[in-house]
């Protein structure tokens, strides 16, 4: 499978795994990349002596390209966008803000640069600085999100790019796959899909609520606070949406999440914790390691494209 992002990656499978925070370790980004994808290591909010080990680790494991996430709110930020030039990472997406001041160094450590963007205009913004490929992140995701879905965003910023478009947000297999490719994307992000991933080191209770997601599972807290978040339902989000109904300041909103996502990764707390997850978390249901997850994905797109193709001539 050829597209703009396999050529400009130097992977197979045109199949991204998100950085997720907390979740994606060198574990996680190693066997994606391993399979012929694009594994990335999450720094989230790592400190940058331990994103230093997680990159090494992740080298020894495997010798095909991998990438770090790096959130731009992260206070380590500026010794994280150096340790992946440091330690010769290939590939670097950025999420929470705009990554312009790297952007000369990254690129002239040759280090492929892609920001995650959920509108137009920053797309447009993040290719004049000099951005490799974007990716065009829908509201279905899981974690932070936009507005927009990726439906009506990914072609939108496919006819305002020249750079090659990967689409994110809600794509959990090959059907989502063939739909991106035909609203023009050259990849896939995926992220809830591969929480159930067997290399994938997050509590089993995470797992398994996912897992038993249904379609209408997912809730959106934070959007009065200007910083939207997907998550599953639970006890936490049901309280936090009803003091965001009453008006509850933003320090009462923050006291209820903080930390939320580690006590439901690490801890396991599903009722109290962030379980991050999008949409698409109806659709997935079964644990595999990430070579038959690609795979699987990769053979349905495949599939898909070919039988529509006959059925419409
Ligand atoms: C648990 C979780 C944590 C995430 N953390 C991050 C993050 O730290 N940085 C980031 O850019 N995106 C993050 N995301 C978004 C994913 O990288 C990816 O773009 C998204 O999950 C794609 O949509 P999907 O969930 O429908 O597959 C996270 C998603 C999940 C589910």
């Amino acid at each position: 499978m050829k597209t703009r992002i396999t050529e400009l990656l130097g992977i197979d499978y045109p199949v991204i795994q998100g950085g997720m925070a907390w979740v994606a370790d060198y574990h996680l980004a190693a066997a994606v990349s391993e399979a012929g994808g694009l594994g990335l290591i999450g720094a989230g909010g790592m400190p940058a002596d331990l994103v230093r080990e997680q990159i090494k680790q992740c080298k020894a494991l495997t010798d095909k390209p991998f990438g770090v996430n790096i959130m731009l709110l992260n206070p380590d930020a500026d010794a994280i966008a150096q340790a992946i030039v440091d330690m010769g990472v290939k590939v670097v997406t950025t999420g929470a803000g705009s990554p312009e001041k790297y952007m000369s160094m990254w690129k002239e450590a040759g280090v492929k640069v892609i920001p995650v963007v959920a509108s137009v205009a920053l797309a447009k913004r993040m290719e004049r600085y000099g951005a490799d490929a974007v990716v065009a992140e829908g509201t279905e995701s899981g974690g932070h999100i936009g507005e927009l879905t990726t439906m009506v965003l990914v072609p939108q910023v496919v006819d305002a790019v020249n750079i090659p478009v990967i689409a994110a947000g809600g794509i959990g297999d090959g059907r989502g796959m063939a739909a991106a490719f035909m609203l023009g994307a050259s990849g896939v992000q995926m992220g809830t899909r591969f929480l159930l991933a067997t290399e994938t080191n997050i509590h089993q209770n995470y797992k398994d609520r996912v897992a038993k997601a249904s379609d209408i599972d997912t809730q959106v807290t934070g959007r009065t606070t200007g910083h939207p978040v997907r998550i599953l339902r639970n006890a936490m989000s049901r309280q936090y949406l009803k003091l965001e109904k009453d008006g509850a300041s933003f320090e009462e909103l923050e006291h209820l999440t903080l930390g939320g996502l580690r006590k439901a990764v690490v801890d396991g707390d599903v009722k109290n914790g962030s379980v991050m997850a999008g949409q698409i978390a109806g659709l997935v249901d079964k644990q595999q390691t990430c070579a038959q997850i690609i795979c699987e994905v990769v053979d349905e797109a495949k599939q898909v494209m070919r039988e529509r193709s006959v059925l419409f001539g």
